[in-house]
């Protein structure tokens, strides 16, 4: 049994204000449909960010001011479709670095290097399963400069206060003068940020409502979908979508593998996503309170989505 889900069913469940992680989506089915969202016209972090390294690659290349050969780190590769452009220009420019993919999926390891192999054939790849910290470590020990990516606006499905927790981690395992490149997702028209997720194919409600499926299947529980449905709200003001299932009616579920009994009243809510949007002033905060410095923000054309690069200060 996944110990931490479980932990984590129990907890949120039995609270005050149901909530569970977003970070439980991505099973097969779950990334699957993620793969979804990322192609829905109104889901434009990916077109954005894709757009960014694609026209921009050259730029941030000089910015990152290595004069040695270096490693390019991804954090949570997934299916490295977005990266392809800035290693693309990294090989045709015959710029000497090794390209280290990490990712807790060995199947999405797996079929990323096969993908590479074949359309970049002259890229050093070394890939990696597992922890990202431990891997940072090990790459903090030697003298190769580090050019770590944290791409896709993941950072925003974080509070602040945990968010600056992981970025003070990433800054503990890397050296002086090694960068960050970091996908973040920025404030603009709240009715822009709103149709990205209350799009019109439902397909965010099922990305959600699949959470559900994933406990039926994993704990023998017997949510019954039908009467649960999605709702997200964008909050300009703060900047944060927040994502829920509702419960379309008193129900009680059973969590058989968990020995749970879960009521739910009509239209409770289980919070189960944060989606932060960020002004770049705020990055800056965010950078410093996490160590590092800003070198500069790499925009997309319509002002949507920035990667910014970091520099750990001494
Ligand atoms: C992965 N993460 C940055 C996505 C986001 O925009 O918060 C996950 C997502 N949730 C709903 N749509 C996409």
């Amino acid at each position: 049994m996944n110990t931490s889900f479980a932990q984590d069913i129990t907890k949120g469940l039995s609270a005050e204000k149901k909530h569970l992680s977003s970070k439980y989506f991505y099973d097969d089915n779950g990334s699957r449909i993620f793969q979804e969202i990322m192609q829905m016209p109104e889901y434009y972090l990916t077109d954005s960010e894709f757009e960014i390294l694609s026209l921009q690659a050259k730029q941030i290349v000089e910015a990152l001011k290595f004069d040695v050969s270096f490693n390019i780190i991804e954090l949570g590769a997934g299916d490295g479709f977005k990266t392809f452009k800035l290693l693309e220009y990294l090989v045709s420019n015959t710029i000497a670095f090794n390209y280290v993919p990490i990712d807790i999926s060995q199947e999405a390891i797996t079929i990323l290097s096969e993908k590479l192999q074949e359309r970049l054939p002259e890229l050093s790849i070394k890939p990696r399963v597992g922890d990202y910290f431990e891997i940072l470590k090990e790459a903090a020990k030697n003298d190769v400069p580090s050019l770590l990516l944290f791409l896709g606006g993941n950072i925003g499905n974080y509070s602040e206060e945990k968010a600056i927790e992981l970025l003070s981690l990433f800054n503990k395992n890397m050296k002086v003068n090694d960068k960050l490149l970091i996908g973040m997702d920025l404030k603009k028209n709240p009715i822009t940020i709103h149709n990205a997720y209350y799009d019109h194919a439902s397909i965010t409600k099922r990305f959600n409502l699949n959470l559900l499926i994933r406990i039926n299947r994993e704990f023998d529980a017997d949510f019954r979908i039908d009467d649960f449905d999605f709702y997200c709200h964008y909050d300009p003001s703060i900047g944060e979508v927040k994502s829920y299932i509702v419960s379309l009616k008193a129900q009680t579920v059973q969590i058989k593998d968990l020995d749970l009994t879960i009521k739910f009243d009509q239209n409770e809510l289980i919070w189960t996503e944060l989606s932060k949007k960020y002004s770049r002033p705020e990055i800056e905060v965010l950078a410093q309170k996490s160590n590092f410095t800003v070198i500069e923000h790499f925009l997309d054309c319509k002002y949507y989505f920035t990667d910014s690069l970091w520099e750990k200060l001494k």
